[in-house]
């Protein structure tokens, strides 16, 4: 499995021979001016939910990607299905299985709704359990008690991807409660320094993570990471 980062909560997985793409928000995200959003070639698109700083280059990259599916949950893949785009709807609940291996679309604790206003659904989170590994991606979320189901009810999970920036997700402080809650020491903070609301120091943060024996990794801007 590599692991590119695109900045904010955008992930690009390569994964059994696909590309799937997390999140896509880079032409908004003032940090990430240099990344090109129209070199991005993905199989997939899973959005977590319908926040602008979420959805905000989906349509470019699936006009750039005819082929790609979108798959989110039922209300947001309704939106795009109207609007031609080739989609999978989930709802929490059980498990996909893909060509890359299979998904469950898990609870999120936070809000949904398109930039427009219109109803994005729930927000939700992914595990992903592939040949490569198991991957957790939390969306925006709070910590929630929910996260403890995730060990009983997935393979072990190798690598989480968890918001820490505060004010919007979860901090450093309760995502560190969240890894435990999920049995998950590895994890790639997400959402955090993208606007002023939600920066952060990243050694306090690291260290945070260190203290118990836990790994928090801040990837670079572009830079991958393969597991
Ligand atoms: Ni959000
Ligand atoms: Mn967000």
């Amino acid at each position: 499995m590599t692991i590119t980062y695109f900045g904010h909560s955008c992930f690009l997985i390569k994964v059994g021979g696909k590309q799937i793409l997390l999140d896509p928000f880079i032409t908004g995200n003032p940090l990430a001016e240099g990344m090109d959003v129209n070199s991005i070639r993905c199989d997939y698109i899973f959005p977590s939910h319908a926040h602008g700083d979420h959805i905000g280059d989906l349509e470019t990259v699936a006009a750039n990607n005819p082929e790609c599916t979108v798959v989110g949950i039922w209300e947001l893949a309704d939106y795009y299905g109207k609007k031609g785009l080739k989609t999978h709807p989930m709802n929490k609940g059980g498990w996909w299985k893909f060509d890359f291996g299979r998904v469950k679309m898990v609870n999120a604790a936070h809000s949904s709704s398109f930039p427009d206003g219109s109803y994005g659904g729930e927000p939700v989170g992914f595990v992903f359990d592939t040949p490569d590994g198991v991957l957790y991606f939390a969306g925006d979320t709070a910590l929630t008690l929910d996260m403890q189901l995730l060990p009983r009810i997935c393979p072990p999970i190798d690598l989480a991807i968890l918001p820490i920036g505060s004010n919007f997700t979860l901090d450093v402080h309760d995502a560190v409660i969240a890894s435990d809650f999920i049995q998950c020491n590895r994890v790639i903070g997400c959402h955090y320094d993208t606007f002023g609301y939600i920066k952060i120091n990243h050694h306090d943060a690291v260290s945070t993570f260190a203290a118990q024996g836990k790994e928090l990794i801040l990837m670079k801007l572009g830079g991958t990471l393969e597991f």
